[in-house]
């Protein structure tokens, strides 16, 4: 539910972008895949370059801002493994909307900001990342500041490497730390199978670090030859696969570094993925970001109840969840409820 003052209204594709006073808003944060992620080097601020293909898929976290009152900054989330406190991403993002834009904290006051989880937690689905991208654009949008993508990505890439592209969503190309994000084009009416044991979660930094300790002589050290991995992943067969639309072409050039330790660590996560390869219906299988979710890709709803069929029946254990999640073309999304 979104209340206004007064309304001025447009929409653009799925957005709507408001220029209006609104003392509340309700924002939708799709969770990510990673349909490639390619570890290339170190950086000199502690970070990896990545070259990555990200993916917004329409499992959301749904966020509700409304104006505290006071100066506070205050979170709810019934979720037992999501914190209220400033170790939340999104009350990072709300503190820092209020340091950047003190003019604007001074006159409107703090935030009540409610979490309603539907993405798996620590599950490398970008989750906690999407939900700091809803608080940057609900501010934006409450206080009125005219921020343009430009704005709230540079904003995003103070708080995590995810969280530019949580803002923009669609089909996109990632570099850098994964936070210059360059649109690709939209790949549409395909499906995503994700799975994960709801007990287990990866730790990010974790999985870089391993990662580094044991491929740090396969880093790439000189810029040339950085920028020439990365182009080369921007002008390669991934992206034109994604051009072209073809899942299948997709499907078999899925791709992620990070799987090389996290699958050894958990082999339960390693026989999920191969459960999932099993069923005919899914053309590609791939772990997501840092894990432990893995995915598959399916031409249809119908193709993506069946794998889960498939793997109820094959895995039939109480702490697996799985969900079917279309491809979307949109970020963070404003709704009525
Ligand atoms: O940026 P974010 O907070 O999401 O990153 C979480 C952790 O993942 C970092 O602390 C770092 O250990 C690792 N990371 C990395 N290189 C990247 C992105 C993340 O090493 N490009």
């Amino acid at each position: 539910m979104i209340r206004y003052g007064a309304a001025l209204l447009c929409r653009q594709s799925d957005f709507l972008y408001c220029v209006i006073f609104m003392d509340r808003c309700v924002l939708l944060a799709p969770a990510k895949i990673n349909l490639y992620l390619e570890i290339i080097g170190d950086r000199p601020d502690g970070y990896h370059e990545l070259a990555m293909v990200m993916q917004s898929v329409d499992l959301c976290d749904r966020v509700t801002l409304s104006r505290a009152g006071t100066q506070d900054i205050r979170l709810k989330c019934e979720h037992p493994l999501v914190p209220s406190d400033e170790t939340n991403l999104a009350y990072r993002a709300a503190e820092l909307m209020c340091q950047e834009f003190s003019d604007a904290y001074a006159r409107f006051g703090g935030f009540k900001i409610k979490i309603e989880k539907n993405i798996p937690v620590g599950a490398g689905l970008a989750g906690g990342s999407g939900n700091a991208a809803a608080v940057l654009v609900g501010i934006n949008m409450l206080w009125k500041l005219g921020l343009t993508s430009i704005d709230l990505h540079l904003l995003a890439a103070k708080l995590g490497s995810d969280i530019p592209f949580c803002v923009s969503g669609g089909t996109a190309l990632a570099t850098g730390r994964g936070e210059q994000v360059a649109p690709l084009k939209d790949v549409q009416n395909y499906y995503a199978v994700l799975a994960k044991y709801q007990s287990l979660s990866v730790s990010t930094p974790w999985a870089y670090q391993t990662y580094r300790k044991q491929f740090e002589s396969t880093y790439v050290r000189e810029a040339d030859d950085l920028a020439a991995r990365q182009s080369r992943v921007h002008s390669g067969p991934m992206v034109k696969a994604i051009s072209n639309q073809r899942l299948e072409q997709i499907s078999a050039l899925l791709y992620n570094d990070l799987e090389k330790v996290v699958l050894p660590e958990h082999p339960k996560v390693q026989e999920l993925k191969e459960t999932l390869a099993r069923s005919p219906q899914a053309k590609g299988v791939m772990m997501s970001g840092s894990g432990p979710t893995v995915f598959a890709l399916a031409e249809s709803q119908s193709d993506a109840d069946e794998i889960v069929k498939a793997v109820r029946s094959a895995l039939p254990d109480d702490d697996l969840g799985l969900w079917v999640a279309p491809f979307s073309s949109t970020g963070i999304r404003l709704v009525e409820a």
